[in-house]
């Protein structure tokens, strides 16, 4: 079979991330402390992560979702401000993101190709892949995953399309990705009636009008067909409800189609390139568990958000899967917080943000009873995506000896404050 080589081709035996416990996640004080935390968002390189996560973890994973840098060699900001005109980003607050640029095409294999061969040895037997690029790379990856996988275990190459602006004038304009679609063994999930789709309006009208439409054959109309391998999602920068600011964030319903096509509730959905925590976002909606890791300070924080901020949505009913621990890789600089005096008083079980700091923050949270080491985040805050205010104040459901309070500002610095109750 042919194989993709460069010259710097190899397989480095990876060298395993010590994951720190840093914090454990309960949105609005969902779930116990005693609760089995299954969901887990790592921050560090997935390399290193997901050879920390072989012992335990190496043929357990259902399915993995990866949307890599895609050797675009541009730098791609977050956007921090809130209520900005979309149609004038040069008005724009921004902050870093996250970078995709390469000295050649090698280094960028040299990144991808020994993070797919980990991906493949922590799915399960019967676990899929889907790895997502767009021209620059796909044809590159297809090669290697045929060397990971097999060439026989390709199950579709998805065309995601969409619409926008570009500037291109000399070609025509880019407007798809492309989704391999891999799985580990011949046996494999695949849910075939939790995707249908409605049959277009014309196929039905065919049907109802000719009986000798579809040579005979006159589909189940009622039960909506299997979608094709091309898919029409509208990108993120159009859905204003999904949209967390944070750079090539994916649609909802994209990672719906996958997560429910091939895995089950209670399976295991793992994201190591997880950006703005899409995968995670749905997965937990749909009941799945989820392991999630990025390098970026600013991906982690926008996960959490977004986590805190999906169940606020979700407050009143059944409690969602969302408790998780935050673990970081310990080559990471800790994040020591800044301490800020004064910023919230605490009155028996309610705390007040000071009014000069509201303005400036995206973030809060607290642990009531803090014992000075890990961190159990049970109240929240966070500043609404598009319109309205973060909190100025929050109920303690219990208070401790020690109250700890911490805050992050848009520029992504965290801050800490202890009271004493
Ligand atoms: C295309 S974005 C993912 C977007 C995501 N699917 C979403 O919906 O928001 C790629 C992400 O991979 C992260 N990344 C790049 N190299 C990484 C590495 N070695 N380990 C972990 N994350 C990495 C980047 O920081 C970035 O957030």
């Amino acid at each position: 079979m042919p194989t993709l080589t460069w010259p710097t081709k190899q397989f480095p035996e990876p060298i395993s991330a010590h994951l720190k416990t840093e914090a454990f996640l309960y949105p609005y004080g969902t779930g116990d402390f005693s609760d089995e935390l299954k969901n887990r968002l790592i921050w560090g390189d997935n390399l290193r992560v997901m050879a920390a996560l072989l012992p335990e973890m190496e043929g357990k994973i259902d399915l993995i979702y990866t949307d890599p840098p895609f050797f675009s060699n541009q730098r791609y900001p977050a956007r921090v401000g809130r209520g900005e005109d979309s149609r004038q980003p040069e008005k724009w607050e921004l902050a870093s993101g996250y970078q995709d640029k390469w000295k050649t095409l090698d280094d960028y294999l040299d990144m991808l190709y020994p993070r797919l061969a980990l991906m493949y040895r922590l799915l399960s037997p019967t676990g899929t892949l889907y790895l997502h690029l767009d021209w620059h790379a796909n044809s590159y990856a297809r090669v290697l995953l045929d060397e990971i996988f097999g060439y026989e275990q390709l199950n579709n190459e998805i065309i995601w399309t969409y619409h926008g602006p570009s500037p291109i004038r000399s070609a025509f304009n880019r407007k798809h990705d492309t989704i391999l679609f891999y799985t580990k063994g011949k046996d494999y999930t695949f849910n075939v009636n939790d995707v249908r789709i409605p049959y277009a309006d014309n196929t039905v009208n065919t049907f109802k009008s000719s009986k000798k439409a579809g040579f005979g054959k006159k589909p189940n109309l009622e039960q909506g067909k299997v979608p094709e391998d091309w898919w029409y999602f509208p990108v993120v920068a159009r859905l204003h409800s999904q949209r967390t600011g944070y750079p090539t964030q994916k649609p909802e319903g994209l990672l719906e189609r996958i997560i429910r096509a091939s895995s089950k509730p209670g399976d295991v959905v793992a994201d190591f390139f997880a950006g703005s925590g899409t995968t995670a976002t749905v997965a937990a909606r749909l009941g799945r568990r989820f392991i999630v890791s990025d390098t970026q300070w600013r991906a982690i924080h926008t996960m959490r958000s977004r986590f805190v901020q999906n169940a606020a949505l979700l407050k009143g009913e059944k409690p969602q899967p969302l408790r998780m621990a935050f673990q970081r890789e310990e080559k990471i600089p800790e994040q020591v917080p800044q301490s800020c005096e004064d910023a919230v008083e605490l009155k028996g079980d309610k705390l007040t943000l000071g009014a000069n700091l509201s303005p400036t923050l995206d973030y809060w949270e607290v642990d009531p009873d803090w014992q000075g080491d890990v961190f159990h985040s049970v109240v929240q805050s966070s500043r609404p995506r598009r319109s309205g205010e973060i909190a100025t104040e929050l109920e303690l459901p219990f208070v401790g000896k020690r109250v700890c309070v911490r805050l992050m500002n848009v520029r992504g610095e965290q801050m800490q404050e202890v009271l004493c109750s």
